[in-house]
Order: structure tokens, then C-alpha cells, then sequence
């Protein structure tokens, strides 16, 4: 069985053309070479991040075999156009997505399953016999698979009732897992083995595979509702596809219902999908090139199961929050016994409703971590804040939705959280929770500067540390006195300033006294950074100054040397820096920024409270504010002076300032 592997989680750092490369890569091995690296929702987060920071990419059009859609065109029989084109379905992945989508139109909502198999389109002329198969293809051409889905019982050959006029049947062929358990050993999973078996060239191979087919859409008929339209299908003769036509209302539960039904089925679904029922709706909403706007489907997080929830045991992370973990009956998702599932902070205690002793679904998110999505069954007790903190016993105090150590910086378990952090983020080897603990129990470490006072003689009175491993550990210490600006950044261990956020820090502001003096307004204006991350990781630097000044007495930091290496020359523009937003009409940004440095200029990426100008392209198509316009608005009603120019103010400026 093909096993994928998870993504690199440093994925969420990457930048658009690097997303791109990945999305075209995978797209390579999933639908060219048959063989997926990572897991669908894998996949699906790698698609959704390039879909956030770049909508338009031609990645994302790009999905599919060689060029979009559910089958090479082909590979299966001879291509044929589709009367309409096949278009993709729309995604969720969070309740409040789904009852977003459910406020955009009125009226009923209908909910299937959303089957794991392969689209096709079937076409039925007047008299009602079937006269076209073809799987989906690029949705604009797919193969003709007449022959073989001829082969499949559920597929009726001629239509009960004649439609009258040509009907376009869509749906889905898949093979039940009660068919496939006699292939277990030799397929990964079913989808693929009813790929394989539609693409037999012999229709009688490909019919004793057992295929099934699920309908699931009717077009060319002048139906109302939705509804009536998977009646009509059930009339033609096709099995019924379990639907239920629900109040906009009960849209999230009609998903849980299925969800938590969805081990019981007799095929394989990744999600629930979602209609608006009514057609005059559905003809408003419209279609996107990639999706109908009428329909959505909610995808599935990994694996799902029900448990029920026994306690909730609570520990204390390095930045002192108190933070609660389910302790819950064991049970198996995506192929491992979990008993444990995060609960990140007491405020989503709350928003889950959660008591102990309830039944609750749980999910691996991306097929791995562990979450308790929501309460099936309310249990009969509450669930307690601690009062006193569980590992120093000191006290607490609550800050939204969170629980804080009230003295971290004297709590044990924060502590040790701490200097573990640095430890692993500084790359100083050989100190694990056990050796940290000793030395916590001994006071030698009590902070992350500490480390960078160890002597040997101090180390030697730990158990089985002799001379030579002594000799070693401070070596390993000594060896990160020197780090980059980046790496000692994130090494604080301050909440949200991670690889992402360090990098920016360091590259924009270059040296420690300035990110030290960075404003969150400052810091927000930087793209890919909002404003709640740029205030978490300011309030962590001021939280942070005693540990930076006693870190700062054993470490030099490298700093600034991106800067430092290719200082602009002393110009008319000297002392004064330009950001460029927008496109350009005139010049490339990279022509116009280089035009700025000959003058002197500098010309950093992000907008801050220093910027002298923020020069607007020409180019402007859509008439609305960039981020760093938005930013710069801000900053400058925050009271700082950057002057927000257009390109062509620009250019005649720099033509003004050019050097004799
Ligand atoms: S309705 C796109 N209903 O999933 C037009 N589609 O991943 C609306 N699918 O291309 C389709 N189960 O082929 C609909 N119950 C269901 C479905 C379903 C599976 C397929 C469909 C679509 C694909 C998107």
C-alpha cells in the first residue's frame, strides 16, 4: 500500500513561485505518475496557502493530470467535449466557512456525501438511452468511457422514464469497500482500483470489477429544486443517493451527522457536499472558471472518530500559559491509537461547551495532530480551571481566552520549557529534558543565560557526567556565543515570533536595538504579518528585555550584514528610502528601485514608521488600497511622515535629483 509522507513543516514559510514549483510537483506525481508523496489533505493545505497569497496563480487553474481535471485526456478511450464543462467543487474546512457560504443565498440547503471516486458525465439522448460516458478529463474534454460504464449495474442503459430531450447525468464511480476488501492486499485504495478498472480496454474486464455509481447531478431538465432533480435521477433508475434537504440552520450538524456516520458506509467519502436547493438561487449565485458558486463541498480532516473525554490534564508551557490536553479513550485515527488530544487554552473548553465524560469527535488535522472537534453528547461533569499553577503552585490569572502561570519566570515547568527552547533553536547539543532538570534541581540553570555560565566543575556533580562529557557540554555552549540576529530572535521563545516572523524582523530592521524599538503598527505594515501577531510578538519582546540584556552579556549577535554588504552610494536621495506597491506602468519595481539607490536612496520591502515615501504604481487596475497603502495610512495617522506619492511623482523626482 502507497504511504505518503508528511509535509515539511517549514511549507508554511515558502513564497509564491517556491509554492508553485511544490503544487506542480505533487500535481506531477498524483495525476501523471500515480504516485502521491503526501496525503490529500496535505495536498489540499499546500493549495489552499498558494490560493491565499495568490488567487490568480495558474497552479492552482493548472490542477489535475497534466493540465486540470480527474484523468489525463486519453488515457481512458477517445476524447470527447463535454457539452458543459466539469467544473471543480468549491472547499471548506471550518463551520464558520460553511455558514458563510450558507448566507450567500436563500432557501434550502441539500447535503450528500461527497464521493472519493471518479467523476463522469453520462449523456441519455430523448428516448432515454444512454448514448456518452465520459470521466471528467480537463472538465472542457474528457475520454469516452461508454463501453466500460456500460458494465456498471447501477448505471441504468436505458432511462425508466424518457426524459423527453437529452439529460446530462454526473456522479461518480467508485467501488464499495465490501467489493474492494477482496483487493485489499493488492490496491492502495479504492479510488485508484476503480481508476484502473475504468480504463481496461476490454469492457467485460473492467465489468467485473463491480463498479458502482453514485448520480449526483441532472442538467438540461427545468427542475425548481434540487431536490426534484435527485428525485427525477432515483425515477430514471439510478440508486438513490442519499440526500437531505436541510434549513440553512442545520447545515454544520447535517456535516457532523455525517461525519461521525461516515465508518459506517460501505464507500469511501471525503467530505460532505453542499447545494443550494433552490435553481433560481443556484442560476444567481453562477460559476466561477473553477467552481459553481451554488455548490461547496466540506472536506473531511483527517480521520474522524468519536471517544469519550475522562479528564483534562494541564500543563505549563514556556511562556507560562496553562494550557489543557483531553486525556480521552483511546482511539484509532488515521492508522494511530490516540489518547491524548490537545485542547489549546481554556477559552476553547469553552467555545466546544466541553464537560467530562462527554463524547466528542476527534480529528488528526492534516493527518496528524490530534483535535477534538466538537461535543457529540454533553457529559455530566464540569471541567474545572486549575486555581493554583500545576507545576510551581503559585497562582494564576486568566487573559481572554487563556490561563497564566502568575511568576513564570520562577515556575519550573515554564522554565525548563524555556531554556529547552533555546537550547533546540541555538543548535547547543546534549542538553535533553533529563540533563535540564538536574541542573533546574541544582539551580545551576534557571534561565537560558545560565547555560553560557556552565563550568565544568559545575557539571561534574550530575550523575554519570564525567570529565570528558563535562569537557564536551560547555564546549557545545560556548560554541553558540555567536549567533545570528534570526536564529537568537526566535530562540526567546516568545509567542508567534517563529522562522517566519524572526527572518522578517531580522532582514528589515537589522540590528537588535531596532527590533527592539520595532511598534506593532510598525510590524503590521509588513505583508504576511497581521496586526494580532504583530502585537503578540512586540508585547513578547518587552516581556523578554531582562532575558535579551542577560542573554546579550554572553552572546554576540551577528547583525545587519545583509546591510552592511552593499551600503547605497552617498547620494542626493541619501537618508531618505522608497517602498514600491502596486505595478508599475512606466518601469519594473526592481528597474525603479534600483533607479532610487543610484540616487542614494534606500529601498527596503516593508513599510514602517521610517519610510520617507511609499511610492504607488501607475498601473493601478482594480482602484482599491494595497496592504502597505493601508499600512502607510495608518502609521500616518499614527503621526508618523511618510509621504505616499504616485510613480509618476517618482519618476519625476528622481529625474529631478539625477546626478549631474
Ligand atoms: S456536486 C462541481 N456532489 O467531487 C459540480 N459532486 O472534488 C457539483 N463529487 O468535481 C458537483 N461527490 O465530481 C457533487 N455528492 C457530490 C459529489 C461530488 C463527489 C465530486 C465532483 C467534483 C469533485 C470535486
Amino acid at each position: 500500500m502507497a504511504k505518503t509522507v508528511p509535509l515539511d513543516p517549514h511549507w508554511v514559510n515558502l513564497d509564491v513561485p517556491a509554492l508553485e514549483a511544490l503544487v506542480r510537483h505533487h500535481d506531477h506525481l498524483y495525476w501523471d505518475k500515480h504516485e502521491p508523496e503526501i496525503s490529500d489533505t496535505d495536498y489540499d493545505r499546500l493549495t489552499r496557502r498558494l490560493k491565499e497569497l495568490a488567487p490568480d496563480s495558474p497552479a492552482l487553474r493548472e490542477m489535475g493530470p497534466s493540465g486540470g481535471g480527474d484523468g489525463e485526456v486519453g488515457r481512458y478511450g477517445t476524447p470527447v467535449r463535454h457539452r458543459r464543462p466539469m467544473l471543480s467543487l468549491d472547499k471548506c474546512y471550518g463551520d464558520d466557512e460553511l455558514r458563510e457560504w450558507v448566507a450567500s443565498f436563500k432557501g434550502d440547503v441539500v447535503v450528500s456525501p461527497k464521493f472519493d471516486g471518479i467523476a463522469c458525465s453520462l449523456v441519455f439522448d430523448e428516448k432515454g438511452a444512454l448514448a456518452l460516458a465520459a470521466t471528467r478529463g480537463d472538465g472542457q474534454v474528457g475520454d469516452d468511457v461508454t463501453a466500460n460504464v456500460r458494465g456498471i449495474a447501477d448505471v441504468p442503459k436505458r432511462l425508466r422514464e424518457p426524459p423527453g430531450r437529452e439529460v446530462e447525468v454526473r456522479g461518480e464511480v467508485f467501488m464499495r469497500l465490501s467489493v474492494f476488501a477482496g483487493y485489499k492486499d493488492k490496491f492502495a485504495n479504492p479510488r485508484n482500483l476503480a481508476a484502473g478498472a475504468m480504463k481496461q480496454k476490454d469492457p467485460k474486464k473492467s465489468a467485473a470489477y463491480g463498479l458502482s455509481f453514485a448520480a449526483y447531478e441532472l442538467l438540461g431538465t427545468d427542475h425548481a429544486t434540487e431536490r426534484e432533480r435527485f428525485d427525477a435521477l432515483s425515477r430514471y433508475g439510478f440508486p438513490a443517493v442519499e440526500r437531505r434537504a436541510v434549513g440553512r440552520d442545520d447545515a454544520v450538524a447535517a456535516y457532523r451527522d455525517l461525519a461521525a456516520r461516515r465508518a459506517e458506509l460501505d464507500f469511501e467519502i471525503d467530505g460532505v457536499v453542499f447545494k443550494a436547493d433552490d435553481v433560481g438561487e443556484q442560476r444567481r449565485l453562477g460559476l466561477t472558471a473553477h467552481h459553481p458558486r451554488y455548490a461547496i463541498a466540506y472536506k473531511f480532516q483527517g480521520d474522524t472518530g468519536t471517544t469519550v473525554v475522562r479528564g483534562v490534564e494541564w500543563s505549563v508551557a514556556r511562556t507560562g500559559a496553562i494550557t489543557p490536553v483531553a486525556l480521552i479513550d483511546p482511539v484509532m485515527l488515521s492508522g494511530a491509537l490516540v489518547s491524548r488530544a490537545s485542547l489549546h487554552h481554556p477559552g476553547f473548553i469553552k467555545k466546544l461547551g466541553l464537560t467530562s465524560g462527554a463524547e466528542v469527535l476527534v480529528t488528526r488535522r492534516g493527518g496528524v495532530i490530534p483535535n477534538v472537534e466538537h461535543v457529540v453528547k454533553p457529559g455530566p461533569t464540569a471541567i474545572e480551571l486549575p486555581a493554583a499553577c500545576p507545576s510551581c503552585g503559585g497562582g494564576v490569572h486568566g487573559s481572554g481566552d487563556f490561563l497564566y502561570c502568575d511568576r513564570p519566570s520562577s515556575c519550573r515547568a515554564a522554565v525548563m520549557g524555556q531554556v529547552a527552547h533555546y537550547v533546540s533553536v541555538a543548535g547547543i547539543e546534549g542538553f535533553g529534558d533529563r540533563m535540564l532538570g538536574e541542573l533546574y534541581e541544582r539551580g545551576l540553570v534557571r534561565s537560558a543565560a545560565d547555560l553560557y555560565r556552565l563550568r565544568a566543575s559545575d557539571l561534574l556533580a550530575i550523575d554519570r557526567v564525567g570529565d570528558k562529557l563535562a569537557a564536551k557540554l560547555v564546549a557545545q555552549v560556548a560554541a553558540k556565543r555567536t549567533l545570528s540576529l534570526e536564529v537568537f530572535l526566535r530562540a526567546l521563545g516568545i509567542d508567534e515570533l517563529g522562522k517566519h516572523v524572526a527572518k522578517i524582523l531580522a532582514t528589515e530592521f537589522k540590528t537588535l536595538a531596532r527590533v527592539l524599538r520595532v511598534t506593532a503598527a510598525e510590524l503590521a505594515a509588513i505583508h504576511t504579518i497581521g496586526p494580532v501577531i504583530a502585537e503578540t510578538v512586540t508585547e513578547g519582546l518587552a516581556r523578554s528585555r531582562p532575558l535579551v540584556d542577560e542573554l546579550c552579556r554572553h552572546v554576540t549577535l551577528e547583525e545587519g550584514a545583509a546591510a552592511a554588504a552593499a551600503p547605497p552610494p552617498a547620494g542626493p536621495l541619501s537618508g531618505q528610502s522608497f517602498v514600491f506597491t502596486g505595478k508599475m506602468a512606466t518601469l519594473e519595481r526592481k528597474a525603479a528601485q534600483e533607479r532610487a539607490r543610484a540616487l542614494g536612496g534606500l529601498t527596503p520591502d516593508a513599510v514602517t514608521r521610517t519610510t520617507t515615501y511609499l511610492v504607488v504604481g501607475d498601473d493601478k487596475s482594480d482602484g482599491k488600497k494595497s496592504t502597505k497603502e493601508k499600512a502607510a495610512d495608518k502609521l500616518v495617522a499614527d503621526g508618523a511622515s511618510i509621504k505616499i506619492i504616485s510613480e509618476t511623482d517618482f519618476l519625476a523626482m528622481t529625474e529631478a535629483t539625477k546626478k549631474p
